[in-house]
């Protein structure tokens, strides 16, 4: 038997802090005695005869690998990539052949969980297929067998972001508190706690690891001391620990959060009347001009439509520019006005930015062929920086529709906005907040676009 006694002092500051809660002591020890579990064994029974002085209020921590087992969740190792696949809803991360995913349980686990540690050569065990219920069971199963109360934590063993290190958790629970909500109270100097909500389940689960250990066949733990954390069959599972994905400010790996960021990004034109914080536009263009261009140029600037006047000065000039260009067209009055009309994209945004090109540092070849290819250069660093600008924008949750229209009136632009001769408009940006999400458009293999050669 492996038997720690801990009296920790932040249960007496807690105690404190959060009422009396009872303890400033308790034991942990992991009973000897338990057999090899098999699919079909009666978890409680075979506890029941290990540790049968479990007492009321005591916390039974048991490993999620003997639930598994006695519940039948083995596999064949040939199926670990079907069974991870089987079990992954969303990947969060994924580095080579390692993925960070989440499970079907909710749980952001490496290889969704499924183990193959502890388990005859050959075999993986998938985590119990509703963990909460498993503890549920145990828990029903011990009232039944020794009559007493006890809270049941399935644990398992997991990583955490930030920190190195393994520790377990708790995926399952019944009959314990598992998050121990602390707002609204006050800590020992009188200060509000606002956020404290301790995971105590996750606390109790890795406590019971300090005496399972993992290889010494003691797959079960008892706390006793912390009657406190027991409670009735009506308290939530550990499902409650997981933090749901609108609340998770991580909520994907790093090269995952990239590959969403630029996909992200979507043409925007509705916009809601919500302002924009002129600082996310600061931000976004500060990200714009990081963008690849030429010679170690800088080929970028923004002119950052701010006040209504000023939008309303650009738009109502560019408007006569364009109806002059399709009149000189011979379009009538009648198809003018329906085109007119299509550029209020610009007109219904509540901010707008002009990108504009300079060609400082461009070289000059006198000869027409390369010229051109220079000005290409140019013309391409441009657009990789507004789209650098349009995804930092959508990291912002801001929505952007880059419209081509300060293009085919550039001297217009100019003059209206008091801009330098050589400074080029590349097309305006609507900037705003999403008045709906953009409609989903199917994903484009990569193959159609690739030519190997
Ligand atoms: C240089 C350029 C000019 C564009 N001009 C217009 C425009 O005048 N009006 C408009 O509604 N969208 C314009 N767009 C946006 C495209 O229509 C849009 O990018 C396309 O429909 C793909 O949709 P997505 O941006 O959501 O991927 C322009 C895009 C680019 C790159």
């Amino acid at each position: 038997m492996t038997d720690v006694t801990a009296a920790p002092a932040r249960a007496e500051e807690r105690a404190g802090a959060g009422g009396d809660r009872g303890a400033v002591a308790y034991r942990v020890w992991a009973p000897d005695g338990l057999p090899e579990v098999a699919a079909g064994d009666d978890l409680a029974a075979l506890i029941a005869l290990a540790v049968p002085d479990l007492a009321d209020g005591d916390v039974l921590l048991v490993t999620s690998k003997i639930v598994s087992k006695a519940e039948g969740r083995v596999l064949a190792a040939a199926d670990r990539e079907d069974a991870i696949d089987a079990e992954t809803v969303r990947v969060v991360a994924r580095r080579g052949t390692l993925r960070i995913v989440e499970n079907r349980q909710g749980l952001v686990m490496a290889a969704a969980g499924v183990d193959a540690s502890n388990t005859p050569a050959g075999t993986v065990l998938l985590l119990p297929e509703d963990p909460d219920a498993s503890a549920r069971r145990i828990r029903a199963g011990l009232r039944e067998a020794l009559g007493v109360d006890v809270g049941v934590v399935v644990t398992d063993t997991s990583g955490r972001p930030w920190r190195s290190g393994l520790t377990d958790v708790a995926i399952g629970a019944a009959g314990v508190r598992v998050l121990d909500d602390l707002r609204g109270g006050t800590d020992a100097y009188g200060n509000p706690l606002s956020a404290t909500v301790v995971a105590t389940a996750d606390e109790l689960a890795a406590a019971g690891d300090l005496v399972k250990g993992k290889a010494a066949g003691r797959p079960v733990a008892v706390v006793r001391g912390l009657p406190h954390v027991v409670a009735g069959d009506g308290e939530p599972g550990a499902r409650a620990l997981v933090r749901g994905a609108a609340d998770d400010m991580f909520r994907l790996g790093t090269s995952e959060a990239v590959r969403e960021a630029v996909t992200l990004r979507r043409t925007v034109r509705e916009f809601t009347d919500a302002p924009v914080d002129p600082g996310a536009v600061r931000r976004a263009v500060a990200a714009a001009v990081t963008a690849p261009a030429p010679h170690h140029t800088t080929p970028w600037r923004f002119v950052l439509l701010e006040s209504a006047g000023a939008r309303l000065r650009l738009l109502d000039a560019m408007r006569e520019a364009w109806i002059a260009d399709l009149r000189r067209d011979g379009k009538s009055e009648e198809s003018v006005a329906r085109r007119v009309r299509r550029g209020d994209v610009l007109r219904n945004a509540p901010y707008l930015a002009v990108p504009c090109l300079v060609m400082d540092g461009a070289h000059h070849y006198g000869d027409p062929r390369r010229d051109a290819a220079e000005r290409e250069m140019f013309v391409v660093a441009a657009g990789a920086g507004v789209q650098n600008f349009l995804v930092a924008l959508a990291g912002e949750r801001l929505g952007s529709a880059w419209v081509s229209s300060t293009m085919f009136c550039r001297d217009v632009v100019r003059e209206v906005l008091g801009l330098p001769g050589d400074w080029d408009p590349m097309g305006a940006v609507a900037i705003g907040h999403p008045a709906s999400a953009p409609k989903e458009r199917p994903a484009r293999a990569a193959e159609t676009f690739i030519a190997v050669r």
